[in-house]
């Protein structure tokens, strides 16, 4: 039995539970209980707020997290990350509001800054040489320029939304996070077993994004030449047709590459070419 602990609601609880669903463990949700089962894998769910999961994991509360590398640096974590997910996307930003000109960071020189992220801003400030004061508050710091609390502030940006509705601008980025799956260092074997199976069918279904499945009839004289249009995982996979002459052609291409490819393969005669979704790749 492994633990993972969630964030119990926010950016990414979504996410990871359909990450975790994608590789084939379902979470029973029907009623919002802190703890967990999975019917498919010895796995349990505990669900905490965000801020709490690096802290959880480092102990042992908690076998594995997952949570933004934004967290995992503001608390300056000890757990391990396994790997790096991908999702949840964001960056930690110095904001100022949109009518005051700007020309680079010595600008928060002596500034009062108010933010949730103290650790990262500090660094990053002591890093440039600049000196300015830090108000930590836990939430709502969109709002403490326009208070009186603070001159500027540093917290997540992602879409630029809450900056925009709040009359500030985003004048430098310090660093750029996104989910990272986490885990107690020095895992007990049976634990870390599971936590290696784990991760093969995550990164299982990382590598079917973006890739499709493409088949298509084609006249078994071309087949050199559409091979050479289609490199496949190894090589595509070609099935000889009832039709005298025809092949039928089996292949995983690149989404972003797709259409391309289906221009030059109609130029060498292919038919019937069929594209379809690909959920995982087990190599
Ligand atoms: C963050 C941050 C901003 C918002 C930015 O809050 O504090 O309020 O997201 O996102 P946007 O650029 O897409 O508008 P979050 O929703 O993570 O909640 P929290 O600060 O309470 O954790
Ligand atoms: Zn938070």
């Amino acid at each position: 039995m492994i633990r993972i602990a969630l964030q119990s609601k926010g950016r990414l609880n979504e996410e990871s539970i359909g990450l975790l669903h994608e590789a084939g463990i379902g979470i029973e949700s029907s009623r919002r209980k802190l703890l967990a089962r999975s019917e498919d894998f010895p796995v349990e769910i505990l669900y905490l707020r965000d801020d709490d999961i690096p802290h959880a994991v480092e102990r042992g509360v908690a076998d594995l997290g997952i949570v933004g590398l934004n967290e995992y640096e503001e608390r300056r974590c000890r757990a391990t990350i396994a790997h790096r997910l991908g999702f949840g996307k964001c960056r930690l930003s110095l904001a100022i509001p949109k009518g005051e000109t700007y020309g680079d960071a010595t600008y928060f020189e002596g500034k009062r800054i108010a933010t949730s992220y103290p650790v990262i801003l500090r660094k990053y400030l002591d890093d440039k040489g600049i000196r300015a004061e830090i108000e930590e508050i836990a939430g709502s710091v969109e709002i403490a320029p326009a208070v009186g609390l603070a001159d500027a502030i540093f917290d997540i940006v992602s879409s630029g939304g809450t900056l925009v509705s709040n009359g500030l601008k985003e004048v430098e980025t310090a660093m750029h996070s996104e989910a990272v799956l986490i885990a107690t260092p020095g895992l007990a074997a049976e634990k870390r077993a599971l936590l290696d199976q784990l991760l093969f069918r995550i990164e299982s279904v990382e590598r079917s994004r973006g890739k499709k499945y493409i088949l298509m009839n084609i006249p078994s004289d071309r087949i050199p030449e559409a091979a050479a249009i289609l490199p496949g995982v190894k090589s595509p996979t070609i099935l000889p047709l009832a039709e005298e002459g025809w092949s039928s052609m089996h292949a995983v291409v690149d989404e972003r590459e797709l259409w391309g490819q289906i221009e030059r393969l109609k130029a060498i005669g292919a038919e019937d070419i069929l594209v379809l979704a690909l959920e995982k790749m087990i190599l």
